[in-house]
């Protein structure tokens, strides 16, 4: 930034200049990249501690399902260093940290719901202490019988909230008339965020009640509502703040409640400041997942591998809570259409309850469960028919003037399906590729290769309409440098450099003149968890509303200074160009400032034209759909069931791409995390209903040398047909769904073993023992 001297342009080099800068578009790098790599970037657990400042730590239940006949702890209180013991009846306000059903306490009272449930906070003056003494407490158990699976809580009939049910045509008549059928079950395992950041709070109390929460939070609002009616107080009492976070993932919407509450709940009685920071396996142990689901189905198709008829029944493990179960069911329940037109369907998909952790959301909420069970079936169609499940996907693709209504009666309008799949086909050499393969497995008894194309279409938009609503403020500052705050949180996937963008854009400015600050519920109020992939969408256009009212009251200023009409004033360039002049940017702030001209705004966005019935499960949910498609290919060992990713290709469509670097850096992200959740991450709970894969030692996510060698990452060039921010579209989660490719190159190349002829049974996570079980089934069915 340099607001020396007031150069002036040629009118003519002034046009150009002005048409040809953009600051969005740009591969700008991560605004905390720098910070990242120094290991400066602070984290909730960096921030200068106060002095006086102590430490908690949560008392776990050891039990899956019991009442509490007796806690003993006075040995935990007669520990090293413990100042205090705080159990449910010390909450002085509501005890409940539930997001939407009130049924998650944050000590747990009398009943014990799953292994690792809280049930007392000891503080004491540092962190070993307080988790020492935290072991020693004696808990009197009365054992209660426990239902651990979905399979078994549909038995059970225990649900979280009643059954969802989606219909569209007449599935049965559609079955009577379909020449083929298939059907079957099929088991997805669910998913441990691992944000590298584990869940933390740090509770100051401050002066007449107030609260003042730093909180690894995606959803801060959230967060002061929960603390508030946890202590009893109003939200204007307690304040959360979020600068960033080491991942969330999901696993930070609504589960950093009980965190962000407990902290404040021994800050508050103490009247000192006190830090919750989860040890890892305590985290694993203590929070909710992504949830795993059973799927019972049935298709009807025709000769040519067209769906005629489509039945599915889909249980989840909620968990013992509702949490967001409820929400990430729905969206299940509108992305098993995935890509395919489904004439006449019906969909039912209830949330088991179980003695389990709450699970909750994680990247794709419920999208990627849905979908999957449609690819299964394509996959085996296409194998009962003999063809390329390719040719298959095509043909019950969308159409893009007919068959395009989705079965909760969304008509689609920016079908790009068919032209990416096509470029993505012809880049990655997928028939060439085929007929390698098929040549290689032919002379290679032990390794088998397999290759898959698998589509994306995924909604836009929070299911609940009102979540679709965003705020921020722009502060331009007499030095000609800008801030700007939003109700969006940071959690490494650009949100905050995409924000910048937009306003340096909108305000015509270098990026080096806009900083981001932390997210604060004193800043802007009422705020949607970042989440749904939407933070970017309603954030952006919050912040651009808000640099658009500083920018139209500048161009009255200088207007009226140099003259001409205020709508032809030109921002570009971190220059000002009105009437034949070329200003500094610095220098007009300086001036307009001088002039008293209100150099800050607020700004708000809410997205148009959606709506939705949850009672019909019918409406607009979506504001637009988000493409992509991946090609994998796969080596497996059919003797030990090892195999290696040898290249992918992804295509993305993120609209007008807001930051090309950014959305590459998510799409790669999200592939790997989710051909981690459908290969090598398996949540292992014992007959006792303890987790037993609560650290990295057993529980195995994708490290560096599982990303394929030759990796191709690439955006679709597209502008998004609706009126989002610079027609972008966003990026942070259906690319998750990108490595579904990777799944079914495995369950392709075990299908080779049979010649194509069997249908290999094959659960996610494609553990090596799943491979190898499904290899087994193979050849027994030939044998
Ligand atoms: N990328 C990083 N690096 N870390 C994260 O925690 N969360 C994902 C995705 N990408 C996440 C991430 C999830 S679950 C969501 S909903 C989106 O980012 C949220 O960001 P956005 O809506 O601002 O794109
Ligand atoms: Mo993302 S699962 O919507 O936080």
């Amino acid at each position: 930034m340099n607001d020396a001297g007031t150069p002036i342009l040629a009118e003519q080099a002034a046009a150009q200049v002005s048409e040809a800068w953009t600051e969005v578009g740009r591969p700008r790098p991560h605004e905390s990249a720098v910070l990242h790599v120094l290991g400066q970037a602070t984290y909730t657990d960096d921030i200068p501690e106060l002095a006086g400042t102590l430490h908690a730590a949560l008392g776990l239940s050891s039990r899956p399902h019991a009442r509490i006949l007796g806690i003993e702890l006075d040995a935990v209180a007669a520990s090293r260093g413990v100042l205090a013991v705080l159990t449910a009846q010390d909450i002085p306000g509501l005890n409940d940290c539930g997001p939407i059903i009130h049924d998650d306490p944050i000590l747990t009272d009398g009943l014990v719901q799953y292994v690792g449930q809280p049930i007392f906070i000891v503080v004491a003056d540092s962190h070993d202490n307080a988790r020492r003494a935290a072991r020693l407490a004696n808990i009197d158990y009365e054992d209660l019988p426990a239902i651990l699976t979905p399979q078994a809580a549909r038995a059970a009939q225990s649900f979280v909230l009643p059954p969802m049910r989606l219909a569209r045509g007449d599935a049965e008549a559609a079955f009577a008339g379909a020449p083929h059928r298939v059907r079957g079950e099929l088991h997805v395992g669910g998913q441990e965020q691992f944000y590298l950041e584990g869940q933390i709070a740090y509770a100051i109390p401050g002066e007449d009640r107030g609260m003042h929460v730093y909180c690894s939070t995606q959803h801060p609002s959230e967060m002061q509502h929960v603390v508030a009616h946890a202590l009893g107080l109003h939200s204007h009492h307690v304040t959360v703040e979020c600068r960033r976070m080491g991942g969330g993932f999901g696993g930070k919407e609504s589960q950093s409640a009980l965190w962000a509450a407990a902290a404040a709940i021994a800050a508050a009685r103490l009247r000192r400041p006190v830090k919750l920071r989860a040890d890892r396996d305590d985290d694993m142990l203590v929070t909710g997942k992504r949830h795993c689901f059973h799927y019972e189905y049935e298709v009807g198709y025709d000769a040519q591998g067209r769906i005629l008829a489509a039945q599915v029944d889909m249980v989840s493990r909620a968990g013992y809570s509702a949490d967001l179960s409820g929400p990430v069911a729905t969206r299940a329940v509108c992305h098993f259409d995935n890509a395919y037109y489904l004439s006449d369907v019906e969909i039912r998909a209830a949330c088991g309850k179980t003695n389990t952790q709450s699970n909750t959301a994680f990247r794709g909420f419920g999208g990627p469960q849905g979908a999957i069970a449609i690819e299964y079936v394509i996959d085996e169609i296409a194998r009962h028919l003999g063809r390329d499940p390719l040719d298959i996907r095509r043909l019950n693709f969308y159409g893009r003037q007919e068959r395009n209504v989705t079965p909760y009666g969304q008509e689609i309008v920016d079908n790009v399906i068919h032209e990416l799949v096509d470029e993505l086909e012809g880049s990655s050499d997928y028939r060439a590729r085929r007929a390698a393969i098929e040549a290689f497995n032919k002379t290679s008894p032990v390794l088998k290769k397999g290759l898959a194309l698998t589509p994306v279409k995924f909604g836009i938009a929070f299911n609940v309409t009102h979540l679709n609503q965003a705020g921020a403020l722009v502060h331009v500052y007499v030095d000609g440098s800008i801030l700007v705050n939003h109700g969006g949180t940071e959690m490494g996937q650009g949100i905050n450099t995409k924000v910048m963008q937009v306003v340096a854009h909108e305000l015509g400015v270098d990026l080096e003149r806009v900083r981001a600050t932390a997210t604060n519920t004193s800043k802007v109020a009422n705020t949607s968890a970042t989440a749904a992939s939407t933070g970017a969408d309603l954030n952006g256009k919050a912040a651009q509303d808000a640099a658009r009212t500083i920018r139209e009251r500048l161009a009255a200023f200088v207007a009226g200074q140099f003259g001409g009409e205020a709508s032809e004033v030109r921002f570009a360039d971190d220059t000002v160009f009105v009437a034949g002049q070329a200003l500094r940017f610095g220098e007009v702030v300086a001036k307009a400032y001088l002039a008293r001209v209100q150099l800050w705004s607020d700004g708000f966005y809410a997205t148009p034209g959606l709506h939705w019935d949850p009672k019909t499960m019918n409406g607009r949910p979506f504001s637009y759909y988000a493409y992509g498609a991946a090609v994998s290919e796969v080596v497996v060992d059919t003797l030990t069931g090892e195999w290696k990713l040898l290249r992918a290709d992804a295509l993305y469509d993120a609209g007008n791409s807001l930051n090309p670097a950014i959305d590459i850096g998510q799409v790669e992200g999200a592939f790997i995390q989710g051909m981690g959740w459908l290969t090598t991450e398996e949540l292992w709970w014992n007959g006792d209903g303890a987790l037993k894969t609560h650290a990295p030692s057993t529980y195995k996510i994708p490290g560096v040398s599982d990303c394929p060698q030759d990796f191709r990452v690439r955006l679709f060039k597209n502008r998004n047909v609706e009126d989002s921010i610079h027609r972008s579209k966003a990026v942070g989660e259906p690319p998750l769904l990108l490595p579904f490719s990777v799944f079914f190159a495995i369950r392709d190349a075990v299908s080779s073993v049979g010649g194509h002829r069997v249908q290999p049974p094959l659960n996610a996570p494609a553990t090596c023992e799943e491979i190898l079980k499904a290899v087994a089934f193979v050849e027994a069915a030939l044998a």
